[in-house]
């Protein structure tokens, strides 16, 4: 017998009642103690990067795809040459050596992660003094219309009206059921089509054109 399809605001909306929006993906990561690492993590590429000549990239992931976007928009700025550090947001624990800095999160129950925003206000006076950029992963972006650029844009506010950036990537993401707590399993099993629909929605292609304009601008900025 098939299950009814379900729309992904009533998805969330059964999420939000069930009180498991923080849960997200399975292991540890459900309880907030551990969350995914870009493979790319260490400082990373670029060859003699100084100090204050870095380029952050800090990221909260929880299933791995913002973490694999990370290391993808790091891997785009190291082609062209700049020295670059992806890392976990919670393991940044000083922005000295860093000439600019890139914020990522995946966005959940119409927010960004709360790690990436709690990095956002532990290192606002830091990034006052930067150029900063920031980017999310969300399943609004599926369809890049005006009006879901809108949505993607309001879920981020948090971080943007803490940052301040010169520029703004919205990007589709992963939805992947096999990563996730049983309990959030069984409910992806309802969801056949629309925005939540199992999936990897990323494009590849605008994320490495965004990084690719990035660079400039934040060199220029
Ligand atoms: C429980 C849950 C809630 C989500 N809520 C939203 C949302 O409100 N808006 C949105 O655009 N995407 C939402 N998404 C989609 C994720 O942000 C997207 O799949 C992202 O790529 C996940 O990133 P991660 O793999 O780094 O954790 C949600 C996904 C899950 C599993």
């Amino acid at each position: 017998m098939s299950r009814p399809a379900m729309s992904r605001r009533r998805f969330l909306t059964l999420a939000g009642i069930a009180g498991v929006g923080l849960c997200t993906c399975g292991g540890l990561g459900a309880w907030g103690l551990s969350s995914p690492r870009a493979a790319f993590s260490q400082p990373s590429c670029g060859g003699e990067g100084t100090l204050g000549e870095w380029v952050l990239i800090a990221y909260a992931s929880k299933c791995g795809s913002t973490a694999e976007v990370a290391e993808a928009i790091g891997q785009t700025l190291c082609a062209a040459g700049a020295a670059v550090d992806v890392r976990r947001v919670q393991e940044v624990r000083d922005l000295t050596p860093y000439r600019a800095v890139v914020v990522g999160t995946a966005i959940r129950m119409g927010e960004p992660l709360g790690e990436a925003v709690s990095f956002a206000k532990k290192h606002q006076a830091a990034l006052a003094g930067l150029p900063t950029a920031v980017f999310s992963l969300g399943t609004a972006m599926i369809h890049d219309t005006p009006e879901n650029r809108a949505t993607a844009a309001g879920y981020l506010q948090p971080l943007t009206e803490l940052v301040r950036p010169v520029s703004t990537g919205l990007f589709a993401g992963k939805v992947d059921p096999a990563k996730m707590e049983p309990i959030w399993r069984f409910m992806m099993s309802f969801v056949k089509e629309g925005e939540m629909a199992p999936g990897d929605h990323r494009d590849w292609d605008a994320i490495r054109a965004w990084a690719t304009e990035l660079n400039a601008a934040l060199a220029g900025a």
